[in-house]
């Protein structure tokens, strides 16, 4: 996998870089491996824990979702899946989803050796700007594949929780597919909470990169184009996460 984008240095000098999909250059195993990759999102357990954090939650199913955890040996690029835990992120950094172990699904043995997915990660973890010393510590990978439907009668809330820090130091998120839905634009924001930039996520693999500590984000919510079906944004998001 490959890309002349320069990520690191946009992600150092602002904070966010984005990629177009059509700026990656895959291998033909990749690409195999993609289409693998891709069927989990036709297999999410709904996200039980949705009615805590979004306050006007009306018992619809807008969200689904798994995740899961790698240890990254960055020196000698080695991942090794990590046991499931539930999912937790700090109050200080998301104020609306923090503080709560979130049980959520496992995602399957079988994607963890997905090589699509392990040479995406190798290939973002070498687009972070890492200082040498940082290289070196240890650092774990946490894995998110999310799907967010709308229906005529109700829109999906990618973040529910409004601005927010994942509580991470980067992460990234690219679009597995998207179906019949307007809206799910990522919004940028300094840590004072004004909007820097506004990010749309349009063909397939299309892909943002955060530096989490220096800015927060929201996402717009979802509603379909066209009312005969649903809508739905299918996204992997991957986490950068110093241990
Ligand atoms: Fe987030």
């Amino acid at each position: 996998m490959k890309s002349s984008v320069k990520i690191k240095n946009k992600l150092e000098s602002k904070g966010y870089a984005k990629i177009n999909s059509e700026e990656f250059q895959y291998s033909q195993l990749e690409l195999n491996e993609f289409i693998k990759l891709k069927e989990d999102w036709g297999n999410l357990p709904i996200d039980d824990f949705l009615m805590q954090i979004d306050l006007s939650y009306e018992n619809k199913t807008y969200r689904l979702r798994r995740w899961g955890r790698y240890k990254i040996d960055i020196r000698k690029s080695q991942l090794t899946q990590l046991k499931h835990r539930p999912f937790f992120q700090s109050e200080t950094y998301n104020k609306g989803a923090g503080g709560i172990e979130r049980n959520f699904a496992p995602i399957v043995d079988k994607t963890y050796e997905n090589i699509f997915l392990k040479n995406l990660i190798f290939f973002n973890v070498s687009n972070l700007p890492l200082k040498l010393a940082e290289i070196s510590l240890n650092w774990e990978i946490y894995l998110h594949q999310i799907k967010v439907i709308t229906q005529s009668d109700f829109s999906g809330k990618p973040a529910p929780e409004g601005i927010h820090q994942d509580d991470v130091e980067f992460f990234s998120v690219h679009l597995i597919e998207r179906n019949n839905y307007k809206g799910g634009e990522v919004q940028v924001y300094n840590l004072e909470k004004e909007l820097l930039h506004e990010i749309s996520l349009d063909s397939v693999m299309d892909s943002y990169y955060i530096s989490d500590k220096k800015v927060m984000h929201g996402v717009r919510e979802i509603t379909p184009i066209s009312n005969e079906m649903p809508g739905e944004r299918s996204v992997l998001i991957i986490s950068y996460k110093s241990v």
